[in-house]
Protein backbone atom coordinates (compact mmCIF):
# COMPACT_ATOMS: atom_id res chain seq x y z
CA UNK A 1 0.00 0.00 0.00
CA UNK A 2 1.68 3.76 -1.06
CA UNK A 3 1.34 6.31 1.44
CA UNK A 4 -1.87 8.72 0.94
CA UNK A 5 -3.30 11.46 2.54
CA UNK A 6 -7.37 11.44 2.87
CA UNK A 7 -9.26 14.44 2.81
CA UNK A 8 -13.24 15.11 1.37
CA UNK A 9 -14.45 18.29 2.53
CA UNK A 10 -18.39 17.85 1.01
CA UNK A 11 -20.71 17.35 3.49
CA UNK A 12 -23.27 14.69 2.88
CA UNK A 13 -27.15 14.42 3.49
CA UNK A 14 -28.20 11.15 2.29
CA UNK A 15 -32.19 9.77 2.95
CA UNK A 16 -35.87 10.54 2.72
CA UNK A 17 -36.42 14.19 3.29
CA UNK A 18 -32.72 15.37 3.43
CA UNK A 19 -33.91 18.32 1.40
CA UNK A 20 -35.16 20.14 4.27
CA UNK A 21 -31.63 21.00 4.97
CA UNK A 22 -31.23 22.99 1.94
CA UNK A 23 -32.83 25.79 3.36
CA UNK A 24 -30.42 26.19 6.79
CA UNK A 25 -27.53 25.35 4.21
CA UNK A 26 -28.16 28.48 1.69
CA UNK A 27 -27.73 30.63 5.24
CA UNK A 28 -24.38 30.31 4.72
CA UNK A 29 -23.74 32.20 1.27
CA UNK A 30 -25.16 35.44 -0.64
CA UNK A 31 -27.73 36.38 -2.00
CA UNK A 32 -27.90 36.00 -5.65
CA UNK A 33 -27.87 32.33 -6.65
CA UNK A 34 -27.50 30.28 -9.88
CA UNK A 35 -29.96 27.43 -10.13
CA UNK A 36 -28.47 25.32 -12.47
CA UNK A 37 -30.38 22.11 -14.44
CA UNK A 38 -30.47 19.67 -16.86
CA UNK A 39 -33.24 19.65 -19.28
CA UNK A 40 -36.68 19.09 -17.50
CA UNK A 41 -36.64 16.24 -15.90
CA UNK A 42 -37.04 18.26 -11.97
CA UNK A 43 -39.45 20.26 -13.74
CA UNK A 44 -41.45 16.83 -14.24
CA UNK A 45 -41.19 15.25 -11.18
CA UNK A 46 -41.71 18.52 -8.79
CA UNK A 47 -38.58 18.75 -7.40
CA UNK A 48 -37.75 21.91 -9.16
CA UNK A 49 -40.86 23.50 -7.64
CA UNK A 50 -39.49 22.69 -4.04
CA UNK A 51 -36.03 23.89 -4.68
CA UNK A 52 -37.54 27.14 -5.62
CA UNK A 53 -39.80 27.08 -2.73
CA UNK A 54 -36.65 26.93 -0.22
CA UNK A 55 -34.58 29.41 -2.18
CA UNK A 56 -37.71 31.92 -2.08
CA UNK A 57 -38.06 31.27 1.70
CA UNK A 58 -34.30 32.59 2.07
CA UNK A 59 -35.45 35.61 0.03
CA UNK A 60 -32.27 34.67 -2.33
CA UNK A 61 -32.30 36.46 -5.94
CA UNK A 62 -32.67 33.63 -8.11
CA UNK A 63 -30.93 33.02 -11.97
CA UNK A 64 -31.05 30.12 -13.51
CA UNK A 65 -28.98 28.39 -15.94
CA UNK A 66 -31.33 25.28 -17.92
CA UNK A 67 -30.61 22.86 -20.50
CA UNK A 68 -27.32 21.60 -19.46
CA UNK A 69 -26.64 18.33 -21.53
CA UNK A 70 -25.91 14.59 -20.58
CA UNK A 71 -22.25 14.83 -21.85
CA UNK A 72 -22.46 18.59 -20.91
CA UNK A 73 -20.84 20.83 -23.28
CA UNK A 74 -18.01 23.45 -22.48
CA UNK A 75 -20.32 25.86 -24.45
CA UNK A 76 -22.86 25.58 -21.87
CA UNK A 77 -20.61 25.72 -19.36
CA UNK A 78 -19.36 29.58 -20.84
CA UNK A 79 -23.03 30.56 -20.46
CA UNK A 80 -23.04 29.44 -16.91
CA UNK A 81 -19.91 31.73 -16.45
CA UNK A 82 -21.02 35.05 -18.30
CA UNK A 83 -24.26 34.89 -15.79
CA UNK A 84 -21.95 34.29 -12.79
CA UNK A 85 -19.68 37.40 -13.61
CA UNK A 86 -23.02 39.47 -14.96
CA UNK A 87 -25.15 38.98 -11.92
CA UNK A 88 -22.35 38.78 -9.27
CA UNK A 89 -23.20 35.38 -8.24
CA UNK A 90 -22.62 33.82 -4.44
CA UNK A 91 -23.73 30.25 -4.90
CA UNK A 92 -24.40 27.91 -7.18
CA UNK A 93 -26.83 25.33 -6.88
CA UNK A 94 -26.71 21.89 -9.18
CA UNK A 95 -29.86 20.01 -9.06
CA UNK A 96 -29.42 16.99 -11.78
CA UNK A 97 -27.24 14.48 -12.33
CA UNK A 98 -23.78 13.55 -12.99
CA UNK A 99 -23.89 16.13 -16.17
CA UNK A 100 -25.48 19.45 -14.31
CA UNK A 101 -22.78 18.53 -11.29
CA UNK A 102 -19.81 18.33 -13.64
CA UNK A 103 -21.18 21.82 -15.62
CA UNK A 104 -21.45 23.13 -12.22
CA UNK A 105 -18.57 22.39 -11.51
CA UNK A 106 -16.83 24.10 -14.50
CA UNK A 107 -18.86 27.50 -14.18
CA UNK A 108 -17.50 27.29 -10.54
CA UNK A 109 -13.59 27.79 -11.61
CA UNK A 110 -14.40 29.85 -14.64
CA UNK A 111 -16.74 32.42 -12.55
CA UNK A 112 -13.26 32.96 -10.47
CA UNK A 113 -10.63 33.22 -13.39
CA UNK A 114 -10.21 35.79 -16.43
CA UNK A 115 -8.84 32.11 -18.62
CA UNK A 116 -11.23 30.17 -20.81
CA UNK A 117 -12.66 27.69 -19.02
CA UNK A 118 -11.63 24.78 -21.55
CA UNK A 119 -7.94 26.08 -21.56
CA UNK A 120 -8.54 24.93 -17.38
CA UNK A 121 -10.21 21.73 -18.60
CA UNK A 122 -7.20 20.70 -20.68
CA UNK A 123 -4.65 21.48 -18.48
CA UNK A 124 -2.93 25.06 -20.23
CA UNK A 125 -4.37 27.16 -17.93
CA UNK A 126 -4.74 26.78 -13.87
CA UNK A 127 -7.34 26.87 -11.51
CA UNK A 128 -6.96 28.96 -8.78
CA UNK A 129 -10.14 29.12 -6.77
CA UNK A 130 -14.20 28.80 -7.84
CA UNK A 131 -17.01 30.31 -6.36
CA UNK A 132 -18.97 27.62 -3.50
CA UNK A 133 -21.92 25.39 -4.70
CA UNK A 134 -24.05 22.63 -3.43
CA UNK A 135 -25.67 19.55 -4.93
CA UNK A 136 -29.54 18.06 -5.07
CA UNK A 137 -28.68 14.76 -6.99
CA UNK A 138 -31.34 12.74 -8.91
CA UNK A 139 -28.96 10.07 -10.33
CA UNK A 140 -26.88 7.45 -9.11
CA UNK A 141 -24.32 7.32 -11.21
CA UNK A 142 -21.08 9.49 -11.50
CA UNK A 143 -20.12 10.05 -7.97
CA UNK A 144 -19.75 13.49 -8.64
CA UNK A 145 -21.78 14.63 -5.55
CA UNK A 146 -18.62 13.68 -3.53
CA UNK A 147 -15.85 14.22 -5.47
CA UNK A 148 -14.10 17.08 -7.35
CA UNK A 149 -13.80 15.56 -11.12
CA UNK A 150 -16.09 16.93 -13.67
CA UNK A 151 -15.94 15.64 -17.40
CA UNK A 152 -16.29 18.05 -20.18
CA UNK A 153 -17.21 17.72 -23.84
CA UNK A 154 -15.90 20.14 -26.54
CA UNK A 155 -18.55 19.22 -29.30
CA UNK A 156 -16.99 21.58 -32.16
CA UNK A 157 -13.25 19.69 -31.13
CA UNK A 158 -15.06 16.44 -30.70
CA UNK A 159 -12.89 16.25 -27.53
CA UNK A 160 -14.06 14.84 -23.84
CA UNK A 161 -11.47 15.61 -21.21
CA UNK A 162 -12.07 14.71 -17.43
CA UNK A 163 -10.75 17.27 -15.40
CA UNK A 164 -10.49 18.47 -11.29
CA UNK A 165 -8.98 20.39 -8.90
CA UNK A 166 -8.94 21.02 -5.17
CA UNK A 167 -11.96 23.56 -5.53
CA UNK A 168 -14.17 21.17 -6.76
CA UNK A 169 -15.64 19.67 -4.31
CA UNK A 170 -19.17 20.13 -4.11
CA UNK A 171 -19.65 21.90 -0.32
CA UNK A 172 -22.44 19.94 0.45
CA UNK A 173 -25.12 17.17 -1.82
CA UNK A 174 -28.09 16.11 -0.54
CA UNK A 175 -29.21 12.72 -1.82
CA UNK A 176 -32.80 11.52 -1.15
CA UNK A 177 -33.43 7.81 -3.05
CA UNK A 178 -36.89 9.63 -4.31
CA UNK A 179 -35.50 11.98 -6.11
CA UNK A 180 -34.05 9.19 -8.18
CA UNK A 181 -37.51 7.23 -8.69
CA UNK A 182 -38.25 8.94 -11.74
CA UNK A 183 -35.32 8.14 -13.88
CA UNK A 184 -35.98 5.91 -16.75
CA UNK A 185 -35.24 2.34 -16.89
CA UNK A 186 -32.16 3.20 -19.29
CA UNK A 187 -30.52 5.98 -17.54
CA UNK A 188 -30.84 3.47 -14.61
CA UNK A 189 -29.08 0.70 -16.00
CA UNK A 190 -26.20 3.33 -17.52
CA UNK A 191 -26.00 4.68 -13.30
CA UNK A 192 -25.52 1.02 -12.31
CA UNK A 193 -22.94 0.24 -14.86
CA UNK A 194 -20.83 3.27 -14.44
CA UNK A 195 -20.75 2.82 -11.01
CA UNK A 196 -19.99 -0.81 -11.21
CA UNK A 197 -17.25 0.11 -13.83
CA UNK A 198 -15.52 2.82 -11.25
CA UNK A 199 -15.42 -0.13 -8.77
CA UNK A 200 -13.69 -2.15 -11.92
CA UNK A 201 -11.10 0.97 -12.51
CA UNK A 202 -9.96 0.53 -8.92
CA UNK A 203 -9.94 -3.21 -8.67
CA UNK A 204 -7.26 -3.04 -11.74
CA UNK A 205 -3.87 -2.20 -10.05
CA UNK A 206 -0.51 -3.77 -9.20
CA UNK A 207 -0.27 -2.38 -5.74
CA UNK A 208 0.30 -4.92 -3.12
CA UNK A 209 -1.51 -5.45 0.54
CA UNK A 210 -4.43 -3.28 -0.51
CA UNK A 211 -6.39 -6.33 1.67
CA UNK A 212 -9.09 -3.70 2.60
CA UNK A 213 -9.78 -1.88 -0.45
CA UNK A 214 -9.84 -5.04 -2.01
CA UNK A 215 -13.07 -5.89 0.13
CA UNK A 216 -14.41 -2.70 0.06
CA UNK A 217 -14.59 -2.69 -3.82
CA UNK A 218 -15.54 -6.15 -4.10
CA UNK A 219 -18.73 -4.96 -1.72
CA UNK A 220 -19.63 -2.48 -3.93
CA UNK A 221 -19.29 -4.95 -6.87
CA UNK A 222 -21.03 -7.89 -5.06
CA UNK A 223 -23.92 -5.08 -3.77
CA UNK A 224 -24.69 -3.63 -7.38
CA UNK A 225 -24.53 -7.40 -8.69
CA UNK A 226 -27.62 -8.23 -5.91
CA UNK A 227 -29.66 -5.18 -6.50
CA UNK A 228 -29.32 -4.09 -9.94
CA UNK A 229 -32.29 -7.27 -11.06
CA UNK A 230 -34.25 -6.67 -7.91
CA UNK A 231 -34.35 -2.13 -8.86
CA UNK A 232 -35.46 -3.15 -12.52
CA UNK A 233 -37.83 -5.19 -11.69
CA UNK A 234 -39.18 -2.63 -9.22
CA UNK A 235 -37.87 0.87 -10.33
CA UNK A 236 -39.74 3.44 -7.64
CA UNK A 237 -38.51 0.52 -5.18
CA UNK A 238 -36.77 3.57 -3.15
CA UNK A 239 -35.14 0.56 -0.97
CA UNK A 240 -33.14 -0.13 -4.11
CA UNK A 241 -32.80 3.26 -5.35
CA UNK A 242 -31.32 4.38 -1.60
CA UNK A 243 -28.77 1.08 -2.14
CA UNK A 244 -27.17 2.09 -5.36
CA UNK A 245 -27.38 5.68 -4.84
CA UNK A 246 -24.87 4.83 -1.57
CA UNK A 247 -22.56 2.63 -4.01
CA UNK A 248 -22.41 5.10 -6.36
CA UNK A 249 -20.96 8.37 -3.98
CA UNK A 250 -18.88 5.85 -2.35
CA UNK A 251 -17.49 3.74 -5.44
CA UNK A 252 -16.06 7.62 -6.43
CA UNK A 253 -15.63 9.20 -3.46
CA UNK A 254 -12.18 8.12 -2.46
CA UNK A 255 -13.00 6.28 0.46
CA UNK A 256 -12.26 2.62 -1.56
CA UNK A 257 -9.34 3.67 -3.36
CA UNK A 258 -6.49 5.12 -0.84
CA UNK A 259 -3.25 3.95 -1.06
CA UNK A 260 -3.18 2.77 -4.69
CA UNK A 261 -3.75 4.43 -8.10
CA UNK A 262 -6.69 2.10 -10.63
CA UNK A 263 -6.39 1.48 -14.30
CA UNK A 264 -9.01 4.31 -15.93
CA UNK A 265 -7.96 3.22 -19.35
CA UNK A 266 -11.42 2.16 -19.94
CA UNK A 267 -12.65 5.68 -19.02
CA UNK A 268 -10.00 7.00 -21.52
CA UNK A 269 -11.54 4.90 -24.25
CA UNK A 270 -15.28 5.83 -23.76
CA UNK A 271 -14.58 9.28 -23.21
CA UNK A 272 -13.25 9.13 -26.53
CA UNK A 273 -16.55 6.95 -27.53
CA UNK A 274 -18.91 9.61 -26.35
CA UNK A 275 -16.90 12.73 -27.42
CA UNK A 276 -17.38 11.40 -31.29
CA UNK A 277 -20.71 10.14 -30.80
CA UNK A 278 -22.35 11.39 -28.35
CA UNK A 279 -23.64 8.37 -26.32
CA UNK A 280 -24.49 7.87 -22.79
CA UNK A 281 -21.44 7.13 -20.30
CA UNK A 282 -23.08 3.96 -18.62
CA UNK A 283 -23.68 2.64 -21.94
CA UNK A 284 -20.32 2.84 -23.79
CA UNK A 285 -18.21 1.41 -20.83
CA UNK A 286 -20.92 -1.58 -20.39
CA UNK A 287 -19.26 -2.40 -23.96
CA UNK A 288 -15.77 -1.37 -23.39
CA UNK A 289 -15.06 -2.88 -20.18
CA UNK A 290 -14.87 -6.58 -20.88
CA UNK A 291 -12.93 -6.48 -23.81
CA UNK A 292 -10.58 -3.75 -22.01
CA UNK A 293 -10.53 -7.13 -19.18
CA UNK A 294 -9.99 -9.64 -22.22
CA UNK A 295 -7.03 -6.84 -23.32
CA UNK A 296 -5.19 -7.00 -19.99
CA UNK A 297 -5.44 -10.14 -18.13
CA UNK A 298 -2.41 -11.31 -18.87
CA UNK A 299 -0.52 -8.09 -16.92
CA UNK A 300 -1.68 -9.82 -13.48
CA UNK A 301 -4.23 -12.44 -13.94
CA UNK A 302 -4.25 -13.51 -10.06
CA UNK A 303 -6.26 -10.06 -9.86
CA UNK A 304 -8.72 -11.24 -12.72
CA UNK A 305 -8.77 -14.57 -10.93
CA UNK A 306 -9.55 -12.79 -6.96
CA UNK A 307 -12.48 -11.09 -8.80
CA UNK A 308 -13.50 -13.71 -10.80
CA UNK A 309 -13.87 -16.38 -7.48
CA UNK A 310 -14.70 -13.25 -4.77
CA UNK A 311 -17.91 -11.08 -7.09
CA UNK A 312 -19.15 -13.63 -9.42
CA UNK A 313 -18.47 -17.23 -7.54
CA UNK A 314 -16.85 -18.88 -10.22
CA UNK A 315 -15.89 -22.14 -9.20
CA UNK A 316 -11.96 -22.45 -9.33
CA UNK A 317 -11.75 -26.84 -9.08
CA UNK A 318 -9.42 -28.00 -12.35
CA UNK A 319 -8.58 -24.75 -13.96
CA UNK A 320 -6.09 -22.95 -14.86
CA UNK A 321 -5.59 -18.85 -12.73
CA UNK A 322 -6.15 -17.24 -16.40
CA UNK A 323 -9.36 -19.87 -17.30
CA UNK A 324 -10.67 -18.73 -13.97
CA UNK A 325 -10.23 -15.26 -14.79
CA UNK A 326 -11.63 -15.20 -18.44
CA UNK A 327 -14.69 -17.33 -16.42
CA UNK A 328 -15.28 -13.98 -14.30
CA UNK A 329 -15.01 -11.89 -17.38
CA UNK A 330 -17.40 -13.93 -19.26
CA UNK A 331 -19.74 -13.66 -16.15
CA UNK A 332 -19.46 -10.11 -16.16
CA UNK A 333 -21.11 -9.85 -19.51
CA UNK A 334 -23.64 -12.40 -18.66
CA UNK A 335 -24.24 -10.06 -16.20
CA UNK A 336 -24.47 -6.86 -18.17
CA UNK A 337 -26.31 -8.72 -20.60
CA UNK A 338 -29.02 -9.52 -18.44
CA UNK A 339 -29.79 -6.03 -17.42
CA UNK A 340 -30.01 -4.84 -20.79
CA UNK A 341 -26.80 -3.23 -20.89
CA UNK A 342 -25.29 -2.78 -24.33
CA UNK A 343 -22.89 -5.15 -25.38
CA UNK A 344 -21.61 -3.86 -29.15
CA UNK A 345 -20.96 -0.15 -30.66
CA UNK A 346 -22.87 -1.70 -33.20
CA UNK A 347 -26.15 -0.54 -30.69
CA UNK A 348 -25.47 2.89 -30.68
CA UNK A 349 -25.20 2.67 -34.89
CA UNK A 350 -21.09 2.71 -34.78
CA UNK A 351 -19.20 0.99 -37.43
CA UNK A 352 -15.44 0.11 -38.12
CA UNK A 353 -15.53 3.55 -39.93
CA UNK A 354 -15.23 5.38 -36.90
CA UNK A 355 -12.35 3.21 -34.96
CA UNK A 356 -9.56 5.25 -36.12
CA UNK A 357 -11.36 8.91 -35.23
CA UNK A 358 -11.93 7.38 -31.68
CA UNK A 359 -8.38 6.12 -31.47
CA UNK A 360 -7.15 9.31 -31.93
CA UNK A 361 -8.66 11.00 -29.27
CA UNK A 362 -7.58 8.39 -26.79
CA UNK A 363 -4.23 10.06 -27.39
CA UNK A 364 -4.59 13.70 -27.21
CA UNK A 365 -3.62 14.73 -24.35
CA UNK A 366 -0.92 11.58 -23.60
CA UNK A 367 0.60 8.81 -25.79
CA UNK A 368 -0.19 6.31 -23.17
CA UNK A 369 -2.36 5.80 -20.62
CA UNK A 370 -4.08 3.20 -18.10
CA UNK A 371 -1.98 2.49 -14.84
CA UNK A 372 -2.30 -1.37 -14.38
CA UNK A 373 -1.92 -2.04 -18.41
CA UNK A 374 -0.02 1.30 -20.53
CA UNK A 375 -2.32 1.43 -23.44
CA UNK A 376 -0.90 3.03 -26.90
CA UNK A 377 -2.94 4.03 -29.80
CA UNK A 378 -2.68 0.67 -31.36
CA UNK A 379 -4.40 -0.99 -28.46
CA UNK A 380 -7.30 1.77 -28.69
CA UNK A 381 -7.92 0.62 -31.91
CA UNK A 382 -7.76 -3.51 -31.33
CA UNK A 383 -10.29 -2.89 -28.14
CA UNK A 384 -12.49 -1.00 -30.39
CA UNK A 385 -12.37 -3.23 -33.15
CA UNK A 386 -13.37 -6.19 -30.66
CA UNK A 387 -16.95 -4.25 -28.99
CA UNK A 388 -17.75 -3.45 -32.83
O1 LIG B 1 -31.33 16.58 -18.22
P1 LIG B 1 -32.47 16.05 -17.46
O2 LIG B 1 -33.79 16.45 -18.01
O3 LIG B 1 -32.36 16.28 -15.98
O4 LIG B 1 -32.48 14.43 -17.71
C1 LIG B 1 -31.38 13.61 -17.35
C2 LIG B 1 -30.58 13.15 -18.57
O5 LIG B 1 -31.36 13.10 -19.71
C3 LIG B 1 -31.93 12.31 -16.83
N1 LIG B 1 -32.24 12.35 -15.40
C4 LIG B 1 -31.42 12.68 -14.38
N2 LIG B 1 -32.07 12.56 -13.21
C5 LIG B 1 -33.35 12.19 -13.51
C6 LIG B 1 -33.45 12.07 -14.91
N3 LIG B 1 -34.61 11.72 -15.53
C7 LIG B 1 -35.67 11.48 -14.74
N4 LIG B 1 -35.63 11.57 -13.39
C8 LIG B 1 -34.50 11.92 -12.73
N5 LIG B 1 -34.48 11.95 -11.39
O6 LIG B 1 -30.90 11.37 -17.05
C9 LIG B 1 -30.18 11.73 -18.22
C10 LIG B 1 -28.69 11.55 -17.95
O7 LIG B 1 -28.25 12.49 -16.99
P2 LIG B 1 -26.69 12.74 -16.77
O8 LIG B 1 -26.52 13.75 -15.71
O9 LIG B 1 -26.03 12.97 -18.09
O10 LIG B 1 -26.19 11.29 -16.27
P3 LIG B 1 -24.98 10.86 -15.37
O11 LIG B 1 -25.23 11.20 -13.96
O12 LIG B 1 -24.73 9.46 -15.73
O13 LIG B 1 -23.76 11.78 -15.87
C11 LIG B 1 -23.02 11.45 -17.01
C12 LIG B 1 -21.85 12.39 -17.21
O14 LIG B 1 -20.94 12.32 -16.11
C13 LIG B 1 -19.60 12.05 -16.59
C14 LIG B 1 -19.88 11.26 -17.84
O15 LIG B 1 -18.77 11.18 -18.69
C15 LIG B 1 -21.05 12.04 -18.45
O16 LIG B 1 -20.58 13.19 -19.10
N6 LIG B 1 -18.82 11.43 -15.52
C16 LIG B 1 -18.48 12.19 -14.47
C17 LIG B 1 -17.68 11.71 -13.45
C18 LIG B 1 -17.30 12.56 -12.30
N7 LIG B 1 -17.63 13.83 -12.31
O17 LIG B 1 -16.69 12.10 -11.35
C19 LIG B 1 -17.14 10.36 -13.47
C20 LIG B 1 -17.83 9.46 -14.42
O18 LIG B 1 -16.98 8.38 -14.70
C21 LIG B 1 -18.29 10.10 -15.69
O19 LIG B 1 -17.27 10.13 -16.67
ZN1 LIG C 1 -17.74 6.60 -15.07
Amino acid sequence: MQNFIFQNPTKLYFGKGQLEHLQNELTNYGQNILLVYGGGSIKRNGLYDQVIDLLRNENKNIFELSGVEPNPRVTTARRGIKICKNEKIDFILAVGGGSTIDCTKAIAVGANSDEDIWDIVTKKANATSALPFGTVLTLAATGSEMNPGSVITNWETKEKHGWGTPFTFPDFSILDPAFTKTVPRDQTIYGMVDIMSHALEHYFHHEENTLLQDRMVEGILQTMVETAPKLLEDLENEEHRATVLYNGTMALNGMVSMGYHGDWATHNLEHAVSAVHDIPHGGGLAILFPNWMYHAIDENVTRFKQLAIRVFNVDPEGKSDKEIGLEGIDQLRAFWNSIDAPARLSDYDIGEDSVEEMADKTVIANTEFGNFKKLNREDAVRIYKASL
